[in-house]
């Protein structure tokens, strides 16, 4: 069933908003779990529908999938090997991190190309070399890969360039693996560290996640634990961002400076107030801002792509002009056409995006094309005048909880409707 956002926009926002675990924490802990036989219990599962598509692929491999509201609990007990046909993959970019684990345990995977948002071509080439140069035969035919790792050994890997995925993979890969593997020029993202810090509650041995080496020294065998996940930051960037446009003492709950430095320090800048304690944040507007002059997406710990379209919207209403460059995904300006239907004034030059700051959004019927575009899109309907409607709103559902019922706590005019 097809649904959509309605939104009256222009309301102040007050209250509390908290944000959930972090999906892109989530999605790798989750494939990994299979290195262990044992229970697994998440307290902390938020109710995306990534999540909900990986426990697919995990029940798919005979893994029990009990879930009790956040708590979600694995039994690993029986799982078994089963090709990973396109029919499941197709949902989620994430499916890639399967590949790994399975070579961990069963020393064989068939699996289809993974699908995802639609940001640029997303290859997977550099997961596929470092687990052949660990030694896995790899076949790729007719949108499968055909993976053996029979003489798969621990040893070092050079990634080409730095991609979390990629570094998430083949960390996971090798913590069954006799002997020591060395992981070079890996990403640095939080996300990479709360993989590790899972994969060591289950007995394994990494070090180094969160700096450019990684070692992983292999044990035989994992144990059950009860686990809960980080924060989401991308997911905190956006309360944040949308209360810097609409906040009155609006409070954001487990969000942290640590996870966002870059946009505190254009927050800060900018016409906002932002207050920090312990448990969070509280944000207010005091109106138009500067604009930023100049930001650009790279990985950890710089300015993060998945908050690329949110700031894009805050700088459509700054006084001056800001220039976003796009280094991460070649295709992700797809919301640049939406906000300048609400009459943003935004250019687009290869992976840069020129924005001219205007008075006012207007609002208009939106499409949203990927999950982070969609949030953008929520947000530049909440400030625009008058009613927005967002649609293809599934993509925003795959990383955020029912969005709608907590801006609407916050006195936000938005509902959810069939379309
Ligand atoms: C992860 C995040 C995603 C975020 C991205 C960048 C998850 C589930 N998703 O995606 O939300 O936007 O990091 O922070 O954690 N690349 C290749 N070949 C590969 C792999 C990547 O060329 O085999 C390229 C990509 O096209 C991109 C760059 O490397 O240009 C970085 O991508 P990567 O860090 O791998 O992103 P993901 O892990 O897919």
């Amino acid at each position: 069933m097809k649904e959509k956002l309605l939104i009256n926009g222009g309301k102040i926002l007050s209250g509390e908003i908290e944000v959930e675990a972090s999906k892109n924490a989530y999605l790798p802990i989750l494939a990994g779990s299979i290195l262990c036989d044992d229970n697994v219990t998440f307290l902390n599962a938020p109710h995306f529908s990534d999540i909900e598509n990986m426990c697919e692929i995990l029940k798919l491999l005979n893994i029990k999938v009990l879930r009790e509201g956040d708590i979600l609990t694995l039994d690993l007990h029986n799982k078994k090997n089963e090709k990973i046909s396109h029919e499941h993959t197709n949902k989620l970019r994430a499916s890639i991190f399967l590949l790994g684990p399975l070579l961990a345990v069963f020393k064989q995977a068939v699996i289809s190309y993974p699908g995802g948002c639609n940001i640029g071509t997303r290859p997977i080439d550099i997961h596929i070399n470092a687990f052949k140069s660990l030694g896995v035969k790899i076949v790729e035919r007719h949108g499968y890969i055909y993976a053996n790792a029979q003489n798969m050994k621990a040893g070092k890997v050079v990634f080409s360039s730095v991609s979390v995925g990629a570094t998430e993979s083949v960390m996971m890969s090798a913590v069954l693996l006799k002997g020591k593997t060395t992981l070079y020029n890996v990403a640095r993202e939080p996300e990479v560290k709360e993989l590790a810090r899972f994969l060591n509650a289950l007995g394994a041995k990494i070090t180094g996640a969160g700096t450019e080496k990684i070692e992983i020294e292999g044990v035989k065998k994992l144990k059950g634990v009860e686990f809960s996940v980080c924060r989401d930051r991308i997911v905190a960037g956006t309360h944040l961002l949308l209360g810097a446009l609409l906040g009155k003492d609006m409070r954001i709950l487990g969000a942290r400076r640590e996870d966002n430095e870059i946009l505190f320090n254009i927050l800060k800048e900018s016409a906002c107030e932002i207050k920090e304690d312990n448990l969070g944040v509280t944000v207010s507007s005091c109106g138009r801002s500067e604009a930023y002059k100049f930001i650009e997406t790279l990985p950890y710990p710089n300015f993060p792509t998945d908050l690329q379209p949110q700031l894009m919207v805050f700088e459509t209403l700054a006084n001056g002009t800001c220039v976003i460059k796009e280094n991460l995904f070649e295709n992700r300006f797809n919301h640049v056409m939406e906000l300048v239907k609400m009459g943003a004034d935004i250019f687009v030059k290869d992976r840069l995006a020129i924005i001219k700051g205007v008075e006012k959004l207007y609002g208009a019927d939106v499409f949203a094309s990927d999950l982070r575009a969609g949030a953008g899109l929520v947000i530049a309907g909440l400030v625009a005048e008058g009613y927005s409607t967002v649609h293809n709103i599934s993509y925003i559902d795959r990383g955020y909880e029912r969005l709608e019922e907590k801006y609407a706590r916050l006195g936000a005019d938005i509902k959810r409707l069939q379309e």
